[in-house]
């Protein structure tokens, strides 16, 4: 192994992963840190914390991403960027997002304990509200910073409370050390590369190390919402209700079956329903609920959402239904220049690889749109994630880290 891959510390990256899963942690060992939270502004101090103790600068920009750069020796050289996010969903585990940032970091240090000097900087960035499960939408820090979204549009986003981004942004940021960079987020960059953990069982079925991430799969995300009438749950006969959960199962039901493909390729899923007044004796007069809808081909997600608004349309009666698009990304192909180095040095560090697209998002399907771009994954078990028992071991992780450091260290000198 290389005196830099060496330098990657597996105790030292387990032991920040236990740290900072302290920071909103539950009783099942999992995570409650949504995005711009009080946890969220903990794990950023934290992180704050550890870069000013390693002497890496810091500073955050108007959407909250924050960013800790290691200098390189050429001034006029662009960046290389590595990370993921510290939100997490509101059952969340220790490791989603959380270890492409630590194992961003941890390469930093590695750098620095090697006492290895790169022509660009490289920096290890924590995009804001990736898991997009408090505030819509998600990988939001990262799709500002590329252009996607507008950062006005994005200030303007409540939560399901009623909480103003802008709020709870300020708040955060009010609490944060990090000096605060001016202007509309983004800047130039020359690579991009984000480890994280698989959240699928293919490489733990495979037992393999490391995956090589060839792309993401496109996803849009919807709103339905039913509208009915509230009524007496006692006196009201049927033909008199307007009952809009009715309605909202109607459609559900409809949605699932013309969502199950033969070959299991196409992902739906149903993760929010609302209920108003949500008293169990009226006749509800409200019903909302959340659409997740991924596939690797932008043109099947383009003809079931036609499904999806024809079933809004003929399935609500006598309530009447919307349903609005709140995102859709679409499939991201990697660039083959990051894919072969990401193999490359996988193979190099005797690490078991294999090639495999991403079914979950990632900020790096939208930083791809500014520079070349890649992930790294490593397994976790069962492929359990979105869920509190996430794991991964202590190996794995760090066995990620090195292929990162490697790949950073080529990029940066490029
Ligand atoms: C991110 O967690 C996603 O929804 O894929
Ligand atoms: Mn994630
Ligand atoms: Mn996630």
């Amino acid at each position: 192994m290389s005196a830099l891959a060496n330098a990657v510390r597996e105790d030292r990256l387990w032991q920040r992963h236990a740290d900072m899963a302290k920071l909103g942690g539950t009783p099942k060992g999992g995570v409650n840190r949504q995005a711009l939270s009080p946890e969220d502004a903990a794990a950023r101090n934290q992180l704050a914390a550890w870069a000013k103790a390693r002497g890496f600068s810091i500073s955050t920009d108007a959407i909250g991403n924050l960013f800790v750069r290691r200098e390189g020796s050429d001034p006029a050289a662009r960046p290389v960027l590595s990370g993921s996010h510290m939100d997490s969903q509101p059952t969340g585990g220790r490791f989603d997002g959380m270890y492409g940032v630590l194992a961003a970091f941890e390469a930093l240090e590695a750098l620095e304990d090697a006492g290895v000097t790169t022509r660009r900087p490289v920096i290890a960035v924590a995009w804001t509200n990736e898991e997009g499960s408090r505030f819509q939408p998600g990988a939001m820090g990262s799709a500002v910073f590329a252009g996607q979204y507008r950062l006005d549009d994005m200030l303007a986003a409540k939560d399901w409370k009623g909480v103003k981004l802008a709020d709870a942004l300020a708040e955060t940021l009010g609490a944060a050390p990090a000096p605060m960079r001016g202007g509309e987020p983004g800047f130039a960059l020359d690579y991009y590369i984000e480890a994280h953990i698989e959240q699928g069982p293919r490489l733990e079925n495979a037992s393999t190390t490391i995956g090589v991430v060839t792309g993401i799969q496109g996803s849009r995300r919807y709103i339905v919402e039913t509208d009915g009438e509230e009524a007496h749950a006692g006196t009201t006969p049927r033909a008199a209700r307007k009952d809009a959960f009715a309605a909202a199962t109607r459609i559900a039901a409809a949605m699932y079956e013309a969502t199950t493909d033969a070959d299991d390729t196409l992902r739906f899923t149903i993760g929010r329903v609302e209920v108003q007044p949500g008293s169990p004796n009226t006749v509800p007069g409200k019903a909302t609920f959340t659409i997740d809808m991924r596939h690797p081909q932008d043109a099947v997600l383009e003809s079931h959402e036609k499904k999806l608004r024809d079933i809004v349309a003929g399935r609500a009666a006598p309530c009447a239904a919307r349903i609005e698009r709140v995102t859709a990304v679409a499939p991201t192909d990697f660039d083959p220049r990051v894919i072969d180095l990401v193999r490359d040095k996988a193979g190099a560090l005797g690490l078991s690889h294999m090639d495999m697209p991403s079914g979950a998002g990632h900020d790096a399907m939208h930083i791809a749109k500014l520079c070349p771009a890649g992930m790294i994954f490593v397994p976790c078990e069962r492929g359990i994630s979105h869920n509190e028992i996430e794991n991964a071991t202590p190996a794995d992780l760090a066995a990620g880290t090195r292929v990162l450091v490697e790949v950073l260290a080529e990029l940066a000198n490029r």
